[in-house]
């Protein structure tokens, strides 16, 4: 762990209406204590994040948005800007792999929603990961670089030390049910590919932003492989996606964090 607070991160994606997205949250505020060794961040739909920021009890939830517009407002339609979320959320996600494979996002775009975020006083969810044809072809360290330095390219240290960095290598994505039956890395190389990211911003910007920088892993956790995961040598939390919408699910990874946090703390 390079970080004190364990961050995980759920991320709802295009699931829950906002009548079912106020059940879950109660159902997680039922469930889930507030502890000060761990960050809960939920990122429901765009619909829903008003109405729940007005439900949601502050001292054990952040809000963050799963995506957003680089402009900060004008004749976009359709589209909801950095800047009107500003009030809304702490955390956005970017460059999530759905949105660079279904949506067509690429590094430029990433590297403006990035700045856009920055801009605006949210902190960017950075998604990178390899695809499995990318994995098979030995281009994992490759991807990962030009991913992670694109995107941070418009940045200055202080503000890379704000953005947290989700490695979520393609092929152990979830189907959104399949979680718990999913192919996931090993520890090792997840490890390695943290590793390598670190060291892209090391090189960047510096040894105090490598460190202080928040590293998650993301693909297919649950309940049962998160302290293993929390566990993985660099990782700092996880972004959790299929298991964030199961009550029982989120609040066992929390417990995994926080058992992990009290056991290395009592070392
Ligand atoms: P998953 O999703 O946990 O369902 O694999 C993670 C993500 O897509 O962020």
């Amino acid at each position: 762990m390079t970080n004190n607070r364990t961050l995980i991160v759920g991320n709802w994606k295009m699931n829950l209406n906002v009548q079912q997205a106020s059940l879950l949250l109660h159902r997680l505020h039922e469930r889930i204590r507030i502890r000060r060794e761990i960050e809960l961040v939920l990122a429901p739909s765009m619909l829903a994040l008003q109405p729940l920021s007005l439900q949601i009890d502050r001292r054990k939830f952040r809000l963050a948005a799963q995506n957003a517009y680089h402009i900060d407002g004008g004749a976009f339609t359709g589209e909801v800007s950095f800047s009107m979320l500003q009030d809304l959320v702490h955390y956005a996600i970017v460059g999530h792999s759905d949105r660079r494979h279904k949506f067509g996002e690429n590094l430029d775009m990433v590297r403006d929603k990035v700045s856009a975020a920055i801009r605006n006083d949210i902190s960017p969810i950075l998604c990178v990961g390899e695809t499995q044809v990318e994995r098979r072809q030995k281009e994992t360290k490759q991807v990962l670089h030009d991913q992670v330095t694109t995107a941070l390219s418009n940045l200055t240290s202080l503000d890379v030390a704000k953005v947290v960095i989700a490695y979520e290598p393609v092929w152990a994505l979830s189907s959104g049910t399949d979680y718990l039956h999913h192919e996931i890395p090993t520890p090792d190389l997840i490890a390695d590919a943290v590793k390598a990211i670190r060291h892209h911003v090391y090189e960047l910007y510096g040894k105090k932003a490598a460190t202080e920088m928040r590293v998650l892993y993301g693909g297919s956790t649950s309940a049962s492989t998160a302290r293993g995961l929390l566990e993985t040598e660099g990782v700092d939390g996880l972004l959790v996606g299929g298991a964030s919408l199961n009550y029982q699910e989120f609040s066992g990874i929390v417990d995994a964090a926080y058992r992990m946090q009290t056991a290395s703390e009592s070392k």
